[in-house]
């Protein structure tokens, strides 16, 4: 049996679709104890953990002790759902090709926070979501899988966080199914799904 362990700060709401989709979560670590998903994670019976990154001077101290945490449940994927800490070069590559993000836009486009406020005020015509490999650069790494929503004209941040959000609970799941099967291949940093398998999705 493989094994998924997840890192949140917040919701969650992404962690609750992948166990929903039946994947193997056996365990849910946070940064924040508050973290709303934490409650979740229990009710279902998975295993939870806090380290709190306040506890820690450096981040490579908490990113040290974050790993420690993580290789206690013996991971084969690592998966960030929301989790709201930058990691150090040394964190991201001891998982380099076993750590996988979602990030609300389409990459390359709008990299770091705010990004449905930003698509707006640029005014593209899809949004979306893209799962990826993370790698030491901040929202980068290998594109997995990518889900393009219209952005309408009366949408607001709330409204097309909400449309984005819908496929981030679709494309997470499948990204992390392939992973699990062994399907997915990186080739000079593009990434490949064995099988035919359209790595894209549009939801008008
Ligand atoms: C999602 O929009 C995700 O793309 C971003 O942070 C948010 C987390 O939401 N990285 P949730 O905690 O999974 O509900």
């Amino acid at each position: 049996m493989k094994r998924i362990v997840i890192l949140i700060s917040g919701r969650g709401s992404n962690m609750q679709a992948m166990v929903e989709a039946g994947l193997p979560v056996v365990a849910v670590i946070s940064n924040r104890a508050d973290a709303a998903g934490l409650a979740y994670a229990a009710g279902r019976g998975i295993a939870t953990a806090v380290v709190p990154h306040r506890d820690y001077t450096t981040r490579e101290a908490f990113d040290a002790a974050l790993a420690q945490a993580v290789d206690g449940y013996r991971p084969d994927l690592v998966v960030l759902a929301g989790f709201m800490r930058i990691l150090t070069d040394s964190f991201v590559r001891r998982y380099q090709g076993h750590l996988l993000n979602i990030h609300p836009s389409l990459l390359p486009a709008f990299p770091g926070l705010e990004t449905h406020a930003r698509a707006l005020a640029a005014g593209v015509k899809l949004h979306g979501c893209s799962v990826h490999f993370v790698t030491a650069e901040l929202d980068h790494g290998p594109i997995v899988i990518q889900a393009a929503v219209p952005v309408l004209p009366h949408d607001d941040e709330a409204k097309l966080a909400a449309r984005v959000l819908a496929q981030e609970h679709r494309i997470y799941p499948q990204a992390a199914r392939w992973f699990l099967d062994g399907k997915l291949v990186i080739e000079g940093g593009v990434v490949r799904v064995e099988g035919d398998h359209p790595q894209q999705l549009y939801a008008p």
